[in-house]
Parts: C-alpha cells; sequence; structure tokens
C-alpha cells in the first residue's frame, strides 16, 4: 500500500479542511473464506504489523473492524512550528529517550498506537498488546470455547504508515460444529461474512489455500453470491509452500479453472511454525520473495511472476483504489474551487477589516494548501494511475 499513502493522505488532509461531510470514502477491504485459510494472515501482511491472533482452528471468533489512520497527514503544512518547538525542547526530547529504552526497538517513538473502542482514550503502543486485547475481549463475549459473537470489535490504528482505510476480519466459514460449538455455528458464521461482504463498497478478498481444493473453495462460492459479476472480487491464494511437491498453482493464476474478472493472486505467509518462533513481518515478506523468486515455476515468466506475492497483492489493490479515487476526482475538483473562492473572499474581508493577523495566516495556509492541490494532485493520480494499470 505503500506508495498510495502520500497520495491517499494528502487528499484526506485537503478534505479534512473542506468538512467533516467530505470525504475520500475509500472501499472497505474485507476477507471471507474458510477457516484457517490465512485471512487474518493476509490482512496482517497487507498493514505490514503484527497484531492479529492467527493459528489452526477457530482463532478469529468476532468479526473485527480495523480502521486505519494515516498519522502523517498535514504534517508540512500544518504542524511545522509545533514540530519545531519540540525539537527545541529538551525536556521532550529526553522524554522520548526514556520511551525507545523502556519499549526496545519496536514502535520508538509510539509514533503508531491502537485504540479500541469498548477502551476510549487508551493507548495502544505495543502490537503484542493488542493483540492479547482481541483475545481477551473475544473471550467476553463469545465465551473462553469456540463459540462465535456477531458483535465486532473496533480497533483504530495511528500511524504514519498506513493509508486511512477500513479492514474487516471475520470468522472463517466452517462446515460442521465441532466440540464445544453449537449446532448452527456454519451458518452463524457464513451469515457475518455476508453481512459485511455484502456492502457494495467493500472489496472481497476470497482467500484459499492451494494446498486445497478450489472447487471446493468456500471463499468463491460466497464471492459469487455476494458479487456475481466479479467487480470487487480478488482471488488470494495462500499456503504456496504447502502445495504438494510436484504440483503447482500456474493454472489456477492463469485464470484457467475458475476464471475471476480480477483474477489471483498467491501469497505465502508466515506458517505456525513462524508464529511460534514470533518471526517478523518484514523476515516473513522476505521468505516470501526468496520462495518465488528462487521457485521454478513461479518465476518462469513475468506474466506469472507478477501475480505472486504480497507486494504484488498490495500493488493489485492500490490499482483498484486508484481508480476509485480518480473516479470521485472531478466532484473533488468542483467543491475544492468553491472552497478556494470562499476562502479568499473571507480573506479579502480580514484584509479590509485590518484585524485577524491569526485567522489571516491560518487562512493564507489553507489557500496555500489547496491551490497546490489543484496544481499537482490531480495530475499526479492520473500519472499514477496510468502506471499502475
Ligand atoms: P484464518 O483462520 O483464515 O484467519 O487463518 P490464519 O491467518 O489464522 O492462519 C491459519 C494458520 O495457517 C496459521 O497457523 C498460519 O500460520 C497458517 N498459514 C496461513 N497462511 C499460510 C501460508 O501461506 N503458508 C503456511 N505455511 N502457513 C500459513
Ligand atoms: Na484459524
Ligand atoms: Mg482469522
Amino acid at each position: 500500500m505503500e506508495e498510495l499513502i502520500p497520495i491517499a493522505s494528502k487528499l484526506q488532509d485537503v478534505l479534512g479542511a473542506l468538512g467533516q461531510n467530505t470525504s475520500l470514502d475509500l472501499p472497505q477491504i474485507v476477507v471471507i473464506g474458510g477457516q484457517s485459510s490465512g485471512k487474518s494472515s493476509v490482512l496482517e501482511s497487507i498493514v505490514g504489523r503484527s497484531f492479529l491472533p492467527r493459528g489452526t482452528g477457530i482463532v478469529t471468533r468476532r468479526p473485527l473492524i480495523l480502521q486505519l489512520f494515516n498519522t502523517a497527514e498535514g504534517k508540512d503544512e500544518f504542524d511545522d512550528e509545533e514540530e519545531d518547538d519540540e525539537r527545541k525542547s529538551d525536556h521532550n526530547v529526553s522524554t522520548r529517550r526514556k520511551q525507545r529504552d523502556r519499549t526496545g526497538s519496536f514502535n520508538e517513538d509510539h509514533e503508531e498506537w491502537g485504540e479500541f473502542l469498548h477502551h476510549p482514550g487508551r493507548r495502544y503502543t505495543d502490537f503484542t498488546s493488542i493483540r492479547d486485547e482481541i483475545q481477551r475481549d473475544t473471550d467476553r463475549l463469545s465465551g473462553r470455547s469456540k463459540g462465535v459473537s456477531s458483535q465486532p470489535i473496533h480497533l483504530k490504528i495511528y500511524s504514519p504508515k498506513v493509508l486511512t482505510l477500513t479492514m474487516v476480519d471475520l470468522p472463517g466459514l466452517t462446515k460442521v460444529a465441532v466440540e464445544g460449538q453449537p449446532e448452527d455455528i456454519a451458518d452463524q458464521i457464513w451469515d457475518m461474512n455476508v453481512e459485511f461482504g455484502s456492502n457494495p463498497n467493500a472489496i472481497l478478498l476470497a482467500v484459499t489455500g492451494a494446498n486445497t481444493d478450489l472447487a471446493s473453495s468456500d471463499a468463491l462460492k460466497l464471492a459469487r453470491e455476494l458479487d456475481p459479476r466479479g467487480e470487487r472480487t480478488i482471488g488470494v491464494l495462500t499456503k504456496l509452500d504447502l502445495m504438494d511437491p510436484g504440483t503447482d498453482a500456474a493454472e489456477i493464476l492463469g485464470n484457467k479453472v475458475i476464471p475471476l474478472r480480477r483474477g489471483y493472486v498467491a501469497v505465502v505467509n508466515r506458517g505456525q511454525r513462524d508464529i511460534d518462533a514470533d518471526l517478523s513481518i518484514r523476515n516473513g515478506l522476505r521468505n516470501e520473495e526468496r520462495f518465488f523468486r528462487t521457485h521454478p515455476v513461479y518465476s518462469r515468466d513475468r506474466s506469472i511472476a507478477g501475480k505472486c506475492g504480497t507486494m504484488n497483492l498490495a500493488r493489485n489493490l492500490n490499482g483498484i483504489l486508484i481508480h476509485h479515487i480518480r473516479d470521485c476526482l472531478p466532484e473533488l475538483k468542483i467543491r475544492i474551487a468553491n472552497m478556494m473562492g470562499d476562502v479568499q473572499e473571507e480573506l479579502d474581508a480580514l484584509g479590509e477589516e485590518g484585524g485577524g493577523d491569526e485567522m489571516g495566516a491560518l487562512g493564507g495556509k489553507l489557500l496555500g494548501l489547496l491551490s497546490k492541490f489543484t496544481a499537482n494532485f490531480a495530475a499526479m493520480i492520473d500519472g499514477k494511475a496510468s502506471n499502475t494499470n
């Protein structure tokens, strides 16, 4: 998602200045699929942070609505002075150093944190404690055993390294109840998946393990029901590393088995042993890259290689989001032009009154920001969009 972040956060910045009822309203990303197909793992590697409970069996037992917020928004335009003040203050520097010592290498400056709706105001600066809290609150509502609850957990993550966007993690589809589960658990979970996946503004990541039969994929079955024309479904194949020796997913990736309009992307997530050993996302992605680069089939030609790896999945999503942004642009351009007119008028009025220096300075900044947008931004998006196609 990285290349989109500066574009989208600039745009969101401008929209923020325009007022509350204007928002970019990017599509939600919703993962659907069978239990333990790797849905939580895929979401995590897209976000680039380890914070979701993952594992064999039923681990995700409530919907998780994950709102990401990019905190780098407007940094250069509005926050310059505050930043300078901070840098000048010795006190702040030493506090930061102390925080760094306590938390070690991760999240040094506490520039990334999570907040739960059920614990408003409390900052979780350590992603392991976010995972623990998801688990704790899952147990609270759906019991310690294997029950599910349709009541979502709401988690917000603030970071300069994420795209302002919503993702939804869901309990995986199953066929039969296991010991300790109600008889109708499969239906309960199906209904939850339908509830979130039927949002027309949702991009469905339909996740299937490559070590299972695609024809019996719950993800594809549900995706077909929710999105019959395949406009908002991306097929995601996981566990390429676990396929039987001598078999590969080339035919599926070539869209020759069960064709999807937007095709498939293959990934290798961290396996259970990696999770137990606390392997970092970064090292997981490195292993994945090596897997595909050295694989005789997936490295064979560019059309297959381009459909392999989390980076390519992110690129694919970027492309969809860019299209969406571009579709919103004409309307935004009009609003921004109107806004600029209004701001200019107000500034002129202030000038005539001869007062309001502070307001004038602020308005000037806003105007500068808006003109920057009209000058560079649209062209930038158009350029990016043609690159990603
Ligand atoms: P979910 O139930 O669909 O959310 O699946 P999880 O993300 O919790 O993953 C289920 C299990 O499969 C975990 O033990 C993961 O480590 C493992 N897993 C997921 N993706 C892969 C993969 O691509 N390769 C391997 N080897 N294991 C994976
Ligand atoms: Na699982
Ligand atoms: Mg899960």
